[in-house]
């Protein structure tokens, strides 16, 4: 007799758990041990959603109209104020019906691959990249194309190696700035070059902008297909609430696209999901239809989060890290701490590195394999500041030992 787990699908075997969440769960299981762990694993603001936006969605819970089937494809006046918001902060102008409501930015990435990937087609991915992009491709039966990037390039792709890994099979590249985990963001020249190669091809290109408000004096958003407009034909821009406003565990998101596109990835949720969640709807209404001032005051403290982190971890010996322009992590390398011993034992990468860093100065880090770049470990610093220098100084001094 096979084991059950023999019997799951292949592409289900095919991919593995999230690396982020498996570390902010090892960290939450130290802590119900009473240890006092401090966790650089956060891939969210560490604030509350604004009271704004919390009481919109406590009223919506009292209507009988949220207890009740809704559109697949989203609330009408969501998908209105989407569009309005989209036109408002990136310049993009989008008709209500090319605005798809989704279940978090992820599942909008996860129905891109299913709108768009037949099996054995590729899609390009720049590494390092956020660690669901794979795994995605992967479960819509496709074959991600992975770009290696490295810092001295400022881990930016360039239209000539993505030239180099496109293929009669490719279909799509994910595109993403801010990027996770990398905290780069393009340039607007870089960003037109990209956008015309993929026109030029006629490969679809997924723009993940989750991040645009969350930038860094110096750097500015640019969205793909308005800074290179021949690329929206084939396009999907993939965005949410989560983190701009503080609305993780809202689920809410969106693709937009061509209206034939939008109308496909209705009929695909129609079948998934049904409707994504009213009350939570509600609530991303009153979000991005009103003020962005809470965005402003968590990207000032995240601002001031960034420098001290950036400061810190470049003073440990062996460490480097580069100021990262957007989102909220810093993506070091540990390379050259790993030539010699760490806690009297050589070990094989950040995997590695951050289990021995939990077990035994108690702080959480992401292991760059979740990103396609060992020797790297990715640092949140969506958490307090008092938190963020013990957590840094604990770090500093185990590997200095
Ligand atoms: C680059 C990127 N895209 C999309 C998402 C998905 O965000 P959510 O599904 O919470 O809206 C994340 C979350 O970490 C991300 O880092």
């Amino acid at each position: 007799m096979t084991k059950p787990e023999k019997e799951l699908s292949e592409k289900v075997q095919a991919v593995g758990p999230s690396a982020t969440m498996a570390i902010t769960n090892r960290a939450r299981e130290l802590r119900a041990k009473g240890e006092s762990v401090i966790s650089f694993g956060a891939g969210e603001p560490d604030f509350p959603t604004p009271p704004h936006i919390v009481e919109a969605a406590a009223k919506a819970c009292s209507d009988i109209s949220t207890h009740k089937y809704s559109p697949a494809a989203g609330l009408p006046e969501l998908r209105a104020a989407v569009a309005e918001k989209t036109k408002r902060d990136s310049g993009l102008e989008v008709a209500p019906e090319q605005v798809v409501i989704t279940c978090g930015g992820k599942h909008a990435v996860y129905n891109s691959f299913q709108l768009l990937v037949n099996p054995g087609d590729e899609v390009i991915i720049v590494a390092p990249y956020w660690t669901t992009y794979p795994e995605a491709v992967i479960l819509a039966g496709g074959v991600p194309k992975i770009v290696y990037r490295k810092p001295e390039n400022d881990f930016l792709v360039t239209v000539e190696e993505l030239e180099a890994i496109r293929s009669e099979k490719t279909v799509a590249l994910v595109f993403v700035s801010p990027c996770n985990p990398t905290g780069v963001v393009y340039p607007k020249e870089a960003m037109v070059a990209i956008g015309q190669w993929a026109a030029k091809h006629g490969i679809w290109v997924i723009t993940d902008e989750i991040y645009e408000h969350i930038i860094y004096e110096g750097s500015e958003h640019h969205s793909l297909p308005v800074v290179a407009p021949e690329v929206f034909e084939r396009c999907i821009v993939v965005n949410g609430v989560a983190k701009t406003y503080a609305m993780t565990g809202w689920r809410i998101g969106w693709l937009i696209s061509s209206p034939e596109v939008a109308k496909a990835a209705s009929i695909i949720q129609s079948h998934q999901t049904s409707n994504i969640s009213n009350v939570s709807q509600v609530a991303a209404l009153a979000a991005v239809s009103g003020p962005l001032d809470a965005a402003v005051e968590m990207r000032e403290a995240f601002a001031r989060r960034r420098l001290k982190m950036h400061e810190m971890l470049n003073q440990i010996e062996g460490v480097s890290a580069a100021k990262p322009q957007g989102a909220f992590y810093c993506f070091a390398s540990f390379e050259e701490r790993l030539k010699s011993p760490v806690g009297g034992k050589m070990l094989s990468g950040s995997a590695e590195l951050s289990e021995v860093v939990i077990d035994e100065a108690k702080v959480a880090l992401v292991p760059g394999e979740a990103f396609g770049a060992s020797g790297y470990c990715r640092l949140s610093f969506a958490l307090g500041d008092d938190d963020l220098v013990e957590g840094i100084t604990r770090l500093g001094n185990f590997l200095n030992d």
